[in-house]
Order: structure tokens, then C-alpha cells, then sequence
């Protein structure tokens, strides 16, 4: 790997260059890093941003959801590993000290912009989806907006479940967290559909049946209480957003705030 010296005398213009500080390897497709934030780089909790390496002599660059929420002092990412990914293949050899790019310009809809005030938010993710909700779940601004937060993750296997288990129970230890936002409103949802769990299948299906509302002990989908954020798969999206709209909720923008939104969750 590149050191950040070395990378600085290559990276394209227009990039950060930042240092990796940790990784940690949940699964053989999951893991999750932290590196180092650039004086002046301000996001919105919910954003993502291109994140890249130098292959050979050409910079190669992913979309990856910024999971610290925006006053972090450093940045963190989620990301699967696809073997021969053109990114996550090297993405994934990373160790703390090595170089990183950044583009500049962080950007997104799961913000809480795109959405009108509401009772209650819902996160619905799916595999590496849950990344921007990590940030989200950690702004002050989410609670003063919403009275209650219910983060839903659903992966293939049980061990992809442990990174979003592992952040939800650091918010509701974290003592600085609890003084700026009682996180006892923020509830997460497990499901999983390819090993034994007591919570099985997909989103879509545990929304569809209810099921869902009855596990969490609350009403049905109601477009005047509800507001939901999705990441997911392209086919996800689709499946999740179509049973929002059906329970009467509209879809939302940063320039024309409704009542949920939705971005596809990176790969590559
Ligand atoms: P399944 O195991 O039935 O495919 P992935 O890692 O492929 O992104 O999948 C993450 C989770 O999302 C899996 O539990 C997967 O279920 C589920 N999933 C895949 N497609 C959809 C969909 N169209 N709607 C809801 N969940 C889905």
C-alpha cells in the first residue's frame, strides 16, 4: 500500500489524501475503517463521498456513505469486499498508516433536509445500507426532529449483524451522546434471511405482513406520523419504496422535503 507522502506526489487534483487509522474485519464480505478528516471538509450526517486508490498509475474511486456523524473529528466507512471489485479488492488490504483518497464534495439524500418533521423516523437497510444511518443515528439534529428513531438492518447472515449491533449499543453507552439526546428513542430492528434467526426475512416481506409493527409494538405505516429513510440494493429500493407509497407516503428530495427518501447502497 501507499504511503500518504507518496500518494500526495500522485493524487490526482481535487482529492484529499488521508491516513487510515483502524479497520476492522467483521466478515470475509464486511468491514469497516476509519481515517483521517481534512481541516475545512464539512458534510451533512447522511452523505456519501468518493473514496478511492491508486491502482497502478490510475486513481479509482467508489461512492461510500460517510457513517460518523458530521461533527465526528475523524471519518469512518463500511464496505463489502467483492474479490475482484475494482476498489474493494485493494480497498480491502488497507492497514492503519496507509493513504486513502477523498474527492472533495460530499453530497446525498438521506439527510434529514429531504424530509418534513415527523413522530417517527425509520431507517430501513440492508447489508453495507445501514453505513449512513450510522451518522444519522448519531446527530443531534435527528432527535430534535423526530421523537422516536427505529433502525432496521436485515443481511444474509447473523454475523453481518454485528457491526450495526455493535454502533447501536456504543450510542446508548456513550455518556457525551446521552447528555446531547436521551437514546432510548432509537430502537434497532434485526432480521435475517439465509441463517436461523429469531427474527427471519426479508424487510419487505416483514413490512408487507405487518409483521414488523407487531415485533416493534407500533401502528401501521401512517403518512402523517411516518417519515423513512432506504439503503439498500437497487432491487430493495424498489421493493421498499413501492410499499411506502402504498401505505400513502411520498418520496422526497433535498430541494423538496416529503416524507421519505431513498439511495442505493455502494459496491464495487
Ligand atoms: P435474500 O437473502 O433473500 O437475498 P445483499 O447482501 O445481497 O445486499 O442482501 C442483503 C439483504 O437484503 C439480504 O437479507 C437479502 O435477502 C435482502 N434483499 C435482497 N433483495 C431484496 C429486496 N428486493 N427487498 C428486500 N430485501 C432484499
Amino acid at each position: 500500500m501507499t504511503s500518504p507522502a507518496e500518494l500526495e506526489a500522485c493524487a490526482p487534483a481535487g482529492t484529499f489524501v488521508e491516513t487510515v487509522t483502524s479497520v476492522t474485519h467483521y466478515t470475509d464480505r464486511l468491514f469497516h475503517f476509519h481515517m483521517t478528516r481534512p481541516s475545512g471538509f464539512r458534510f451533512r450526517s447522511g452523505e456519501f463521498v468518493m473514496i478511492g486508490l491508486m491502482v497502478g498509475d490510475k486513481p479509482v474511486f467508489r461512492a461510500y456513505s460517510i457513517a460518523s456523524p458530521s461533527w465526528a473529528e475523524d471519518l469512518e466507512f463500511f464496505s463489502i469486499k467483492v474479490p475482484d471489485g475494482p476498489l474493494t479488492s485493494h480497498l480491502q488490504q488497507i492497514k492503519p498508516g496507509d493513504a486513502v483518497l477523498m474527492r472533495k464534495k460530499p453530497t446525498g439524500t438521506l439527510v434529514n433536509d429531504a424530509l418534513v418533521k415527523g413522530r417517527r423516523l425509520y431507517m430501513f437497510s440492508t447489508g453495507t445500507g445501514i453505513a449512513p444511518f450510522a451518522s444519522v443515528i448519531r446527530d443531534p439534529e435527528t432527535y430534535e426532529k423526530f421523537d422516536e428513531l427505529i433502525l432496521t438492518h436485515s443481511c444474509r447472515e447473523v454475523a453481518e449483524l454485528k457491526y450495526g449491533q455493535d454502533l447501536v449499543a456504543s450510542v446508548k453507552e456513550d455518556e457525551m451522546l446521552n447528555e446531547l439526546f436521551d437514546t432510548s428513542r432509537l430502537r434497532l430492528y434485526n432480521s435475517v434471511t439465509r441463517d436461523p434467526f429469531p427474527f427471519q426475512g426479508r424487510i419487505t416481506d416483514l413490512i408487507e405482513s405487518g409483521k414488523l409493527f407487531t415485533d416493534l409494538d407500533v401502528p401501521p405505516l401512517d403518512p402523517a406520523c411516518d417519515r423513512a429513510m432506504i439503503c439498500g440494493s437497487a432491487e430493495m429500493l424498489k421493493d421498499t419504496k413501492s410499499l411506502l407509497e402504498q401505505a400513502g407516503l411520498t418520496e422526497g428530495a433535498n430541494n423538496r422535503p416529503a416524507e421519505f427518501v431513498i439511495e442505493r447502497a455502494f459496491a464495487g
